[in-house]
């Protein structure tokens, strides 16, 4: 169950164990919502025994209820399956089966799992789920047990994450590292193709035809207590308040910190202002890049609007940001000139991989920004940058986001110094402001008491909207995001001189507008957009730096920012949005860590 608590963010609509009771039958407990009534049920129907599996579902086939939740089992009730996963040859291989005579209980794609594994077993186990696996379309990560082999898990991967924890006198296996942490750093990652099988003295790894494959394990450095709570009544909160932390992580290494006399031969080519470890393009294969397609999701997206304004300022290449469900199935414009940069916190993001992969049969090398070492991400791509965010468990993306927003920085700054086009003052500029914004994010989290009461006066709003020009425009998308997420308010971000083609419309009386002013080019244009709103009765809230006084004066709320470089000031800016959708959340009685209809990892397409 702890395992379970840990991997919610995962799904967390309904769930269940199997557990091989006392090695002779398997006993299943599963129920609809959220693990705590799983555990009052376990609480009223204690299971005993030392094998089992537990799962929590985030519905793809099938509502989320007791009967769709996993485990789901064969015909006669010996065979126990948990998946992740979508099998996209479900419906016909349950017609086959069900003609075959095998009855059905769920609506699930996953339960053809437990039947095909019935039809093939002989005796052992592990040849029956390799088989039933070869009928499988789809992604998968599944978990098997059967009466007849107690004490063994059978599991194997295809698109979907699965890993083993390597135990004393026990073995685990998850979806994701956390949840094994409390009883070992050594994992082994599973890879596509993988069958494993599990007993608590010893793990095997085949391939689908049964060959042995083998695999080093990897020693975990970070701890479980980091992947926890740490006294604050949330994770997305204890997260925004890492962020400074997790930029200092990031910076690790990579930005050369001399003194600035000396950075100025520096960045005449005697040492580098820039150093990324992962990426291992050389100056050739970066001079033949003619464009940077951006490949992501949601958060990471976002991070990409803000990347392609800075790659593009520093670097002058242009760059193109796609969704990747969109940009997979477009048939895109991208070739072995274009450098496709995928951004994820998780790496396992389904529609970025297939995008990833998309790019990669186009000819485009791969450069991947993520934050989970030995993610599907990060294993496809060519140049690999680790964000160094620590585990994020919030759904709603925070220090992930900025730290991609400062791995972007960097990557742009890189690129302008392998390509010649750096400006000795402007990259020390740059590596300046991205120094200090450990400091400007602790200023501004701050602002916290203030934002907290401004949650308050909104959180009986219905809409709201985010104006911004340039990065602001970038950063406002975002902070809709956040909003929308957790506190289920609907939020609109737009580019601020759009806003009068006919979404002016909609602000009446009271609609609160977060007018983003951060980029002193583009003050000016954003104050007018501001009185036009007002005119229409808009409530104004203004998150700017202090200089900008104009701005101030128009806001009916004052948020200032510490002042920092425009190229880098998103990564303070988004501060008191993500504040605001918290706070406003708390508000109105949200689940803030698990908004509903929501899930952290998305692997399913
Ligand atoms: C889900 C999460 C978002 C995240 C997106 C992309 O929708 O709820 O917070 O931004 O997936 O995830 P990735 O792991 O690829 O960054």
């Amino acid at each position: 169950m702890g395992g379970l608590r840990r991997l919610e963010y995962r799904g967390y609509d309904s769930a269940g164990v199997v557990i091989d009771k006392n090695n002779a039958d398997l006993a299943v407990v599963k129920t609809a919502g959220r693990l705590d009534r799983l555990a009052a049920a376990l609480e009223l129907e204690p299971l005993p025994g030392n094998t089992g599996i537990g799962h929590t579902r985030w519905a793809t086939h099938g509502r989320p209820n007791d009967v769709n939740a996993h485990p789901h089992t064969d015909c006669q009730g010996k065979i126990a399956v948990v998946h992740n996963g979508i099998i996209e040859n479900y419906q016909e291989l349950r017609e086959r089966l069900e003609a075959e005579g095998h009855s059905f209980r769920s609506e699930t794609d996953t339960e053809v799992i437990p039947h095909l594994i019935e039809d093939y077993y002989e005796g052992d186990l592990a040849a029956a789920v390799r088989r039933a696996l070869q009928d499988v379309r789809g992604s998968y990560a599944v978990a098997v047990m059967h009466e007849n082999h107690p004490g063994t898990i059978v599991a194997a991967r295809q698109d979907s994450p699965l890993i083993i924890g390597l135990g004393q006198g026990e073995n685990l296996l998850a979806s994701d590292i956390p949840a094994v942490l409390d009883y070992t750093r050594d994992v082994l990652v599973m890879d596509d193709g993988d069958v494993a099988v599990l007993q608590a003295g010893a793990v095997s790894l085949t391939d689908l035809d049964g060959h042995p494959r083998s695999r080093e394990p990897m020693h975990v450095q970070w701890d479980a207590a980091m992947a926890e709570k740490a006294g604050y009544p949330h994770f997305m909160l204890k997260e925004i308040h890492e962020q400074p932390r997790a930029i200092r992580d990031t910076l690790t290494g990579r930005l050369a910190s001399i003194p600035v006399q000396v950075a100025q031969g520096a960045t005449n080519g005697h040492q580098r202002l820039v150093r990324l470890e992962g990426v291992h393009m050389g100056a050739g294969e970066l001079a033949d890049v003619h464009s940077v397609q951006v490949i992501a999701c949601g958060t990471a997206a976002h991070a990409g609007w803000v990347g392609k304004h800075v790659i593009e300022q520093l670097a002058r290449i242009p760059v193109q940001v796609e969704v990747a469900s969109e940009f997979r199935y477009r048939d895109p414009m991208v070739d072995e000139h274009t450098l496709g940069v995928v951004i994820s916190q998780s790496g396992e993001t389904a529609d970025t991989l297939a995008g990833l992969r998309e790019a990669r049969r186009r000819g485009s090398r791969i450069l991947a920004i993520t934050n989970v070492v030995g993610s599907s991400v990060a294993r496809e791509a060519d140049d690999l940058i680790y964000t160094w965010a620590g585990p994020e468990i919030a759904v709603a993306s925070t220090k992930a986001y900025v730290t991609q927003l400062v791995t972007l920085d960097l990557l742009a700054l890189w690129m302008a110094e392998r390509l010649g086009r750096l400006e000795p003052a402007q990259g020390l500029a740059v590596a300046k402001a991205i120094r200090e914004l450990p400091r400007a994010v602790e200023q501004a989290l701050a602002l916290e008491p203030q934002v907290q009461a401004l949650a308050q006066q909104i959180r009986h709003k219905e809409h709201i909207f985010f104006l911004g020009r340039g990065l602001d425009h970038a950063l406002a998308m975002e902070g809709a995001l956040k909003l929308k997420e957790i506190s289920y308010i609907h939020a609109e971000a737009y580019a601020a001189g759009e806003l009068k083609h006919g979404t002016l419309a909609l602000v009446e009386e009271g609609t609160p507008v977060v007018a983003l002013v951060t980029q002193p080019r583009l003050a000016e244009k954003m104050v007018s957009n501001i009185r036009e709103v007002k005119a229409r009765g808009a409530y104004v809230i203004v998150v700017a730096p202090e200089s900008q006084e104009l701005a101030g004066q128009e806001a009916d709320a004052f948020l200032p920012i510490p002042e920092t470089l425009d190229l880098v000031a998103p990564a303070v800016a988004v501060v008191p949005l993500q504040l605001l959708a918290y706070y406003a959340a708390v508000a109105r009685g949200c689940d803030v860590d698990k908004p509903r209809n929501l899930a952290k990892s998305v692997t399913v397409e």
